[in-house]
């Protein structure tokens, strides 16, 4: 092996949860493909539910680095893992960083990278809300730009991305890395009816929340709360929080509207919980981007509490259907779902359980020719 081949190629950035069932499959193929990485935690989330638990279910490697952020201000919370991070990057002089998603990790570290002349790779590049309101859609459009190499998990996001000037030759359709996780342990997932002391009878909803459009403002918030209420009256509300979530609606003195029958609050929860909640549920709602993709992959019906959402295909091809936050809307799309069965949906096109092998070959030509 070179010397080349032994320092570090590529350091990889995980920061937040939605990160990590990214990066498993792909920290697993760079090891399959000879590809040189390390990895960064941010420590943007830390509690070992929304972390740790990660790592050990999907055996993600110990972070070779773990910066220690913690909570903040989305301004300081991006400013200090920036701080953070241009040291580790001086120190092992990469020949690029990888980032996933859209978090505050991704911009940050994505821009210390650009900013110091180390190549970017952006995965899970070109997916648009077209809502500038939404954090995580600054967080993309930003990466993207200052991405040398993007992975794309669906067709729309090359248009996305030309729209915005960016070159086709940078952009590569690889599949959904998060589908490949999926893929991997889906025959590991821990029952519903474990998780749940047994098998709710009248079925159940899945459901989370945590963006600020849904959970900050009070009289959305409550309106949500109210429209679950209704729903526990049908079948069980089960709700795994999260804690940004938690806080408010202690914060709003919403503690009761989560205490009524039917609602059954989980404390956030572990991947394999996570999977076999969502695979055994007969329907999810949620304002999450990976669990809109993950029912897509599951086919399970899923009702997406946003007026928009930048995974466009798990609507035109998936079980996804939007409503926002309009209680009426939800309660009619959740009798059509129990009345029909919901959407069929297909599988999309590379959601095929190969996503991290094909970056990992390409990365691999990449590096070689450079
Ligand atoms: C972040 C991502 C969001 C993603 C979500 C998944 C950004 C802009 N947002 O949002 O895209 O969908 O993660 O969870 O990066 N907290 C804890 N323990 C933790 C982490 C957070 O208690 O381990 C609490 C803190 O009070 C914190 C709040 O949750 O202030 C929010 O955490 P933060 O990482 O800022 O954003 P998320 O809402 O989790």
């Amino acid at each position: 092996m070179s010397t080349a081949r032994m320092s570090t190629e590529i350091v990889c950035i995980v920061g937040a949860r939605p990160n990590f069932m990214k990066i498993a499959p792909i920290m697993a193929a760079f090891a399959k493909h000879g590809v040189a990485a390390k990895l960064v935690h941010t420590g943007q989330h830390y509690d070992p539910a929304m972390s740790d638990s990660f790592f050990e279910q999907l055996g993600i490697p110990r972070p070779d680095v773990n910066l220690e952020v913690g909570s903040a201000s989305h301004a300081v919370q991006t400013a200090e893992i920036m701080r953070a991070f241009e040291p580790v990057l001086d120190v092992e002089q990469p020949r690029a960083v990888l980032v996933v998603g859209d978090v505050n990790s991704t911009i940050a570290c994505a821009l210390v990278a650009a900013k110091k002349g180390v190549k970017v790779i952006h995965v899970e590049a070109g997916l648009r809300s077209y809502d500038r309101g939404m954090p995580e859609e600054v967080n993309r459009v930003l990466t993207d730009q200052i991405s040398d190499l993007l992975f794309t998990t669906e067709r729309s996001a090359l248009s996305n991305l030309q729209r915005e000037g960016i070159a086709e030759e940078r952009v590569h359709f690889a599949g959904n890395v998060m589908i490949d996780t999926l893929r991997a342990h889906l025959a590991r997932a821990v029952d519903a009816a474990e998780t749940l002391g047994g098998k709710p009878v009248r079925g159940y909803a899945v459901v989370t929340l945590h963006r600020p459009s849904n959970v900050d403002h009070e009289a959305t918030f409550r309106a949500l709360l109210e429209m679950l209420n209704q729903v526990a009256e049908k079948m069980d509300v089960v709700f795994p929080i999260h804690p940004r979530t938690q806080a408010t609606a202690e914060r709003f003195g919403f503690a009761d509207l989560l205490k009524r029958p039917g609602m059954r609050m989980l404390p956030p929860q572990g991947y394999l919980e996570m999977l076999g909640l969502t695979r055994d549920a007969t329907v999810v709602m949620t304002d999450s981007g990976g669990l809109q993709e993950e029912t897509t992959a599951l086919g399970v019906p899923c009702i997406t509490l946003r007026e928009n959402t930048e995974r466009p295909i798990t609507i035109a091809e998936g079980t996804n259907t939007l409503t926002g936050p309009d209680p009426e809307k939800i309660m009619q799309c959740l009798a059509d779902i129990l009345e029909n069965g919901g959407k069929r949906g297909r599988i999309p096109e590379l959601w095929d359980g190969q996503a991290a092998d094909r970056i990992a070959l390409a990365l691999r030509a990449w590096l070689d020719v450079r």
